[in-house]
């Protein structure tokens, strides 16, 4: 079996996908079967069709893998809603037992597999499991994806200390930019990495730049935003951070990369 990571976000729209992406074409460029998984995409335009949704397609792209849809997203809803409230408004519900069949079957194919989440770690899946409840039933690590600027500490410590108190294992940070730069200064942008590395005790990568249309570009742009990190006045710190982070997480990418 594979090892599982787990991509969550202290909120829905952080860069989720765009991390997981580059994380897996990262890993692929380093010799790495990768497998992906996004197991419930909310806001299907086409829920019933053989059409990846947009985050689906996205890291089958990056990860270059052709695994059947059903085992990449066995859910696919209509309402840009949480798991558990897009499940009811079409009168069903997310067994999670066919997730993990999903997720293990993942895992027998692949080396590693990435699983994006919905939104952050307490969304709902079921009236009684959370996202959380899922990474630890799988045994999967989390890469925690913040947003860069004011208010990140709060968010980030606080998805910090839920991943604690339900024992997962946290590998690390990414803070990343998902906004063009405001004529107004955020000073806190350059000083949120540090301070969540002092106040953690984990690897903090970042704040990754805003690049114009990056979910568009390719694997080699999406490898070069992961591993050069700029921000501010922060120092390019990028590879061997990201290197870091995947070697406390249990992987160790040749030297060669
Ligand atoms: N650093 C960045 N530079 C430019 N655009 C970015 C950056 N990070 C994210 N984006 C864009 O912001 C949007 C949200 O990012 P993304 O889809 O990765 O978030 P997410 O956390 O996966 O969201 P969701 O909760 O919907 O799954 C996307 O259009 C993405 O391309
Ligand atoms: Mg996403």
């Amino acid at each position: 079996m594979g090892q599982g990571f787990f991509i969550a976000g202290t909120d829905t729209g952080v860069g989720k996908t765009m991390v997981a992406a580059a994380v897996a074409a990262w890993l692929r460029a380093a010799g790495y079967d990768v497998g992906v998984m996004k197991p419930i995409h909310t806001g299907c335009r086409h829920p019933g069709t053989r059409q990846p949704p947009p985050d689906t397609a996205l890291l089958m792209r990056a990860a270059g893998v052709r695994d059947p849809l059903e085992l990449v997203t066995p859910y696919r809803l209509r309402q840009p809603l949480s798991p558990l409230a897009a499940a009811r408004a079409e009168g069903g519900r997310i067994d999670p037992r066919r997730l993990r069949a999903a997720y293990r079957a993942l895992a027998d194919r692949h080396e590693i597999v990435l699983v994006e989440g919905s939104g952050g770690l307490l969304v709902p899946v079921t009236a009684t499991a959370t996202m959380a409840d899922l990474i630890r039933a799988w045994g999967l690590i989390v890469i925690l994806v913040a947003r860069a600027g004011l208010g990140t500490l709060n968010h980030t410590l606080l998805s910090i200390e839920a991943a604690r108190r339900r024992r997962l294992t946290v590998g690390g940070i990414l803070l990343n930019h998902t906004r063009p730069p405001s004529g107004s200064r955020d000073p806190s942008a350059t000083g949120n990495a540090a301070l969540l590395r002092e106040l953690t005790g984990l690897p903090v990568i970042g704040p990754l730049p805003y690049v114009a249309g990056l979910q568009r570009r390719d694997a080699r742009a999406w490898r070069r935003w992961l591993t050069a990190t700029r921000g501010g006045r922060a120092r390019p710190a990028g590879r061997d951070s990201v290197r870091r982070l995947l070697d406390r997480c249990g992987l160790a990418p040749p030297a060669r990369r």
